[in-house]
């Protein structure tokens, strides 16, 4: 990549994003889960490649970064600090509450007392003396929602925790929580082809909260070549999953997607997306067949049931 492409590729170019209203961010962020291991489970393939590319994410203006301690466990929370610490102008969210009994297992425990475990080791990991956002990565069905809202409000009065933030939730859960701290952002699965969180999404523009799309970059059988997809791609000079990370910046002032990636080039090529300012009407074609490929799939899979 030459020094002028460099400069024109920028995260600025997405927007900012004020989380909690005092911690601006670039909204085109950084998922830091697929510079792990198989499965999100131990070292990355490559680590010298994925400190390369937390190296990076600096100078491409990314500078809010997604993990939590299960990815890996722990991997993504070291190699983060082990890159970057100190953080200059970095944003680094992390999330507790799931802990891991193999590859692709994930269990939730949202038991207090774990949950400031949780907190005081991403602090040690992440070297921090508070960290900017944490995110509850499960509510636990196990355990009362408000033991666990209330040791988040605690943590957050004790100086631990800046912000606060819920992932996977319902538009009734965000209000529960509500009634105990400020949630400032929520992290649920969207993009393109999957959109039934939508109306999560919609209470979230109305109450100025994050929205963290998680999987932001799939597009399913739309990205199929001679698909209007493919072709927007032409139209843009940029790839299938760069329009459909367009769409999704698109989609919502409050949207702060967080692309991952275990490469430079790619990371390179997501970053760039942040510069795509789609026409109205490609949008507009786009969400429609968007929510037909989402019908179109759930049908074909309700088939094989
Ligand atoms: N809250 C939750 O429950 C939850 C769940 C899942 C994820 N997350 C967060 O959301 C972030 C993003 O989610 P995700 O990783 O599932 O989805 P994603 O970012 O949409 O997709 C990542 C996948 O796409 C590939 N990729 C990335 N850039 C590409 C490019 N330019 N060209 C081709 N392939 C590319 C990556 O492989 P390569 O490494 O080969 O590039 C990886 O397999 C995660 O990092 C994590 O921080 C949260």
């Amino acid at each position: 990549m030459t020094q002028e492409s460099t400069q024109e590729v920028n995260a600025a170019a997405s927007g900012q994003f004020k989380i909690g209203g005092d911690l601006q961010v670039n909204r085109l962020g950084f998922g830091a889960m697929r510079i792990t291991g198989k499965g999100i489970w131990g070292e990355p393939d490559d680590r010298e490649e994925a400190l390369r590319v937390l190296k990076r994410l600096p100078e491409l203006g990314v500078d809010f970064i997604d993990t939590a301690d299960s990815y890996g466990p722990y991997v993504s929370e070291d190699l983060i600090a082990q890159a970057l610490a100190p953080y200059s102008n970095t944003v680094v969210a992390t999330k507790g509450a799931l802990t891991r009994h193999g590859p692709d297992i994930w269990m939730p425990v949202g038991r207090p007392e774990y949950l400031r475990q949780c907190v005081l080791m991403s602090l040690r990991r992440l070297k921090l003396d508070q960290i900017p956002l944490w995110q509850l990565h499960r509510i636990d069905a196990k355990v009362p929602q408000d033991e666990q809202f209330g040791v988040m409000k605690q943590m957050q009065q004790e100086g631990l925790i800046r912000h606060l933030g819920l992932s996977e939730v319902s538009v009734d859960e965000i209000k529960a929580a509500q009634k105990v701290f400020e949630v400032t952002t929520v992290q649920n699965l969207y993009n393109l082809v999957t959109r039934q969180s939508e109306d999560v999404l919609d209470y979230c523009e109305s109450q100025n909260i994050g929205f963290i799309p998680w999987f932001p970059l799939a597009a399913g059988n739309l990205a199929r070549p001679g698909s209007l997809l493919d072709d927007l791609s032409h139209k843009y000079e940029s790839t299938a999953s760069g329009i459909a990370l367009a769409w999704v910046l698109k989609r919502s002032p409050v949207m702060l997607p967080i692309p991952g990636t275990s490469k430079v080039k790619h990371l390179e090529e997501n970053v760039a997306a942040a510069s795509i300012q789609l026409e109205d009407a490609d949008f507009a074609a786009l969400s429609e067949q968007g929510k037909q490929e989402e019908a179109r799939a759930k049908a074909e899979q309700a088939a094989k049931r």
